[in-house]
């Protein structure tokens, strides 16, 4: 089987900080060069072990509210990142009414991202997270933006060429399961608002801690469970109604917007993902919740 990734090892490891052009290079899936996590399906690895057991059938995983086989997540989840990803900035803003720049300044001050580090940006779509990393390292640092989604990919290159961000970013795109780098390479890796997409959650986190060198942090800023009930019943009101309608007017798709609402809602909770990654290997995991819990930010250490 044939994994389709972007590999920009030469540039990552090397000197060099040219931009370069987003390119494929495929990799056959079980392929364990550079210490690469294309391994084989593992049984037992992630949140959906119970539907993998006992059957022969393909086990199936959620896609928002639905069920769906696996296999297919990933190509659904392309979809509505290739539909939005165009107007995904304005949506951003309108949706969070500017929230989400707040959320992710306090993700910066917490990742301790120091001049000359390395940073992965995975899932760092239109590169709000890269941009702000590309200015701490400065010049003797690196950031990589890594993402699935080629649509994105391209909306956030040219956003960062026309903010003027360039020298020390690079784009891979990539898959948060599966990560094309050398072990122990970063300082700090960072995946916003992407982890829910994921789906073997597990995987990830494994695989964002064997590229982290030890003492390196992960941060995981994502959509959670609200604190309290009654901001829980108005956020409910919000996500099942504003949102999949303003993304009716806006970009002309109610379904992606929807797919957003519930995939928020199917995402582990603040104390779950905590020991999720807990579980991966991450060592004095905390989690701090923003605007009452709507987002948390875990941190953990690679031990
Ligand atoms: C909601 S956007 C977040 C973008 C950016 N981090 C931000 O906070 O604005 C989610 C991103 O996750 C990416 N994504 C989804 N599944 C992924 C995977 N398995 N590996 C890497 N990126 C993924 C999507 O393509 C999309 O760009």
């Amino acid at each position: 089987m044939i994994e389709w990734l972007t590999l920009n090892l030469d540039r990552i490891c090397g000197k060099s900080s040219r931009r370069l052009p987003i390119l494929p290079l495929a990799i056959p899936r079980q392929s364990t060069a550079w210490g690469l996590e294309c391994r084989a399906f593992s049984f037992g690895d992630s949140d959906m072990t119970d539907q993998r057991k006992g059957s022969d059938a393909e086990p199936t995983t959620h896609f928002g509210f639905k069920n769906v086989p696996e296999s297919q997540k990933a190509e659904k989840v392309a979809e509505v990142f290739h539909s939005v990803a165009a107007k995904y900035d304005l949506m951003n803003d309108l949706l969070s009414g500017g929230m989400h720049r707040l959320w992710k300044r306090f993700a910066i001050e917490l990742s301790g991202v120091r001049s000359g580090n390395r940073v992965l940006d995975i899932a760092g779509g239109t590169g709000d997270l890269t941009r702000k990393f590309s200015n701490l390292v400065g010049p003797t640092g690196q950031v990589v933006l890594a993402d699935i989604n080629e649509s994105m990919l391209k909306v956030g290159r040219d956003r960062l060429l026309d903010l003027g961000v360039a020298g020390n970013v690079e784009f891979v795109q990539a898959d948060a399961e599966k990560l094309p780098f050398p072990d122990n390479h970063f300082d700090c890796v960072t995946i916003a608002f992407g982890l829910r997409n994921v789906t073997h959650k597990e995987d990830a986190l494994r695989s964002m801690l064997r590229v982290l060198k030890p003492g390196g942090r992960l941060l995981v800023l994502e959509f959670s469970k609200p604190t309290n009930a009654l901001m829980s019943k108005a956020y409910d009101a919000y996500s099942f109604a504003f949102m999949p309608l303003m993304g009716k007017l806006i970009t002309n798709d109610s379904e992606s917007y929807r797919y957003l609402a519930e995939s928020i809602r199917m995402h582990p909770n603040q104390e779950t993902l905590k020991s999720m990654m807990v579980e991966a290997g991450f060592d004095r995991v905390t989690y701090h919740n923003m605007t009452a819990g709507i987002v948390a930010l875990h941190r953990g250490i690679k031990p």
